[in-house]
């Protein structure tokens, strides 16, 4: 396919000398394989794009394929059996289709973040699935891929914290979870040491709004600890202990892992360094109160980025300044991207304006990928406030909806627990990498645990409605279908031969699979440029209801079948499945065979 591309793309530009030609993909398959949008050429040319479009299709042919004019558009159409043995060879024949060879392309991937001593709300699942998604993708596009966890471990709140552990827990005994009289209304699950700390948090900050002198207990123990205290270290240290546990059992239940979890609190002896810096370039300024600033009003930002407090601390901003110094250092790396929700896009134009400023080479390299917030539909969720949707919460209710049903459809089936986990996790991932929105989501429990429609479910069930096919035809078929490795990075599966014959693929909704499955490396591709989730989920949906069609036009095992029509529908399957299992696990999902 890609070769046909390029002769198409080489044709159009020895016809159009000196014009840049950009080929895309049609809307259909009934258009064609791949598209030319004449606008551009015919404005240079001063023609109408049409007649632009009209003159190529006389001027120009390619072997197997026709091209036409469509309006404004010049389409490249292939013929049914050269598309299918084209696309098949590439599926089938390819362990890992659409992937990329290796390249010396570093792509930093920060995702996840989150801070210590809260627990993972439903709003952490955004950063965390949305940057393992990207850090899949290039990966699998052959880039060198670190993926980072900037764990928020330092900060005001740490005082807050230190405040209320010394106020109420009866003991800093780090068993203190023990022997602890919980309240009834609190699950077994939750009885843990990060959920009395996050118990602490919400108390201080409740009592606090009657009387508010307890912020400068807070602001003391802060002091404290950045003062190197050694109680107010130590309990720090086991603050980070307990959260990093239980944040570790939710990344092993998502799947998800990274090279490096340097948080916060490992920039603070690289602050000063970070200081320095901008003062030799001569960008630190004193701004309002006594704080020390960087104006960016040249760069078209009228806010300024704080970098000192008055008191001389460092804050957020004074932390993602050393941090991008040291992966600059320490990586250097071609881009950054920074997975989080869109209530920090000041937060990065800053910072990448700062970057820019004090050295160029940071321009261009530097991304933010802002996502809409989850809010409740009271309003948005705040820990302090303790109205939160824990995350757990819904992967297990979501997994509790999923496993009722198979109790009810299928009760035989093996494994059940394990298959309801795999598609629990499915619908909420899924639907959270198709909201490409930066708008906020309202959180309810039907929307993000909806189990029919446009979902995970949905793309996981065409995969296993394959393998079963694949299954009843006997021979090797099921076995092509699995992976021969789980290499981290991409599926690899084992190299089949192309039939002979590809006759059984003439059908229309044949074609239309063809074409969607055509779609995956540009979904990827799109992933990578937009540093979104969206464009592949909506890929796997798109080629599950081919799928779904082409299953019902063209019966696969039927007795009257050709041979050689049951070997193309069947191949034509196998590839589908092999698709569909990819792209899935990119996104962090799991397919299992049966359900
Ligand atoms: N810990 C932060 C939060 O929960 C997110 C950190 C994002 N990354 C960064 N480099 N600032 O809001």
């Amino acid at each position: 396919m890609e070769r046909v591309k390029a002769s198409f793309k080489a044709k159009l530009e020895s016809a159009l000398p000196g014009q840049e030609i950009i080929v895309e993909r049609p809307k259909s398959a009934e258009l064609g394989d791949f598209a030319f949008p004449c606008f551009r050429a015919a404005k240079a040319l001063g023609k109408n794009p049409a007649q632009l479009a009209q003159e190529l299709a006389s001027q120009l042919s390619l072997e197997g394929a026709e091209i036409l004019a469509a309006g404004p558009y010049l389409n490249l159409k292939l013929q049914g059996e050269t598309r299918a043995r084209l696309m098949l060879e590439a599926l089938v024949a390819h362990p890992a289709f659409g992937s990329a060879q290796p390249h010396d392309e570093t792509v930093l991937v920060e995702y996840s973040s989150p801070n210590i001593a809260k627990l993972f709300t439903i709003g952490h699942l955004r950063s965390t699935m949305i940057g393992h998604t990207l850090a899949q993708v290039n990966r699998y596009l052959g880039c060198r891929v670190w993926r980072l966890n900037h764990l928020g471990d330092w900060g005001t709140q740490f005082g807050t914290l230190l405040a209320a552990y010394k106020r109420w827990a009866e003991t800093d005994n780090p068993a203190l979870d023990q022997d602890f009289a919980w309240a009834e209304e609190i699950p077994e699950k939750r009885r843990t040491p990060l959920y009395r700390l996050f118990q602490l948090y919400v108390r201080f900050h409740q009592e606090e709004e009657a009387q508010p002198d307890m912020r400068a207990e807070a602001r003391t123990w802060f002091k404290k600890l950045e003062g190197g205290d050694a109680e107010a270290r130590r309990l720090w240290a086991w603050f980070r202990e307990v959260s990093l546990k239980e944040f570790q059992r939710i990344y092993d239940r998502l799947g998800v892992s990274f090279d490096a979890m340097d948080g916060e609190a490992f920039y603070e002896d690289k602050l000063a360094n970070a200081i320095d810096t901008l003062k030799a370039a001569n960008l630190l300024e004193p701004g309002d109160g006594g704080a020390q600033i960087v104006r960016l009003e040249d760069r078209g930002i009228q806010t300024p980025s704080i970098m000192l407090k008055a008191d001389g601390t460092s804050i957020y901003a004074t932390r993602d300044l050393a941090a991008a110094l040291y992966r600059r250092d320490t990586y250097h790396f071609d881009r950054c991207l920074y997975v989080v929700g869109s209530d920090q896009i000041l937060h990065f134009q800053q910072l990448f304006a700062v970057l820019a400023k004090l050295d160029p080479w940071f321009e261009g390299r530097m991304s933010h990928t802002p996502f809409g917030m989850v809010k409740l539909p009271e309003g948005k969720m705040s820990t302090r406030k303790g109205n939160v949707v824990f995350l757990e919460d819904v992967l297990d209710e979501a997994v509790a909806r999923v496993l009722a049903i198979i109790d009810e459809k299928n009760p035989e089936l093996h494994d059940k627990a394990r298959v309801a986990e795999q598609l629990g996790m499915g619908a909420v991932v899924f639907f959270d990498a198709l909201n490409d929105r930066v708008k906020p989501i309202t959180f309810t429990w039907d929307r993000v645990i909806a189990l029919d429609g446009d979902t995970g479910p949905y793309v996981q069930y065409a995969h296993a409605r394959i393998c079963s096919v694949l299954r009843k035809a006997g021979g090797d078929w099921a076995a092509m279908a699995q992976p021969m490795a789980s290499s981290e990075a991409a599926l690899p599966f084992p190299s089949q031969a192309v039939p002979a014959s590809l006759q059984g693929l003439d059908h229309p909704s044949a074609q239309a699979l063809l074409f969607e499955l055509a779609g995956l490396p540009d979904a990827l591709r799109t992933v990578q440029r937009e540093n979104m989730a969206t464009a592949l989920a909506r890929q796997l949906l798109a080629i599950a209801k081919a799928f779904s069609a082409f299953y019902t036009h063209c019966p696969i095992l039927w007795a009257e079948n050709a041979p050689e029509v049951r070997d193309a529908r069947l191949t034509l399957s196998l590839a589908t499945a092999r698709a569909l299992r990819q792209g899935l696990f990119l996104m962090g999902i799991q397919a299992p065979e049966e359900m």
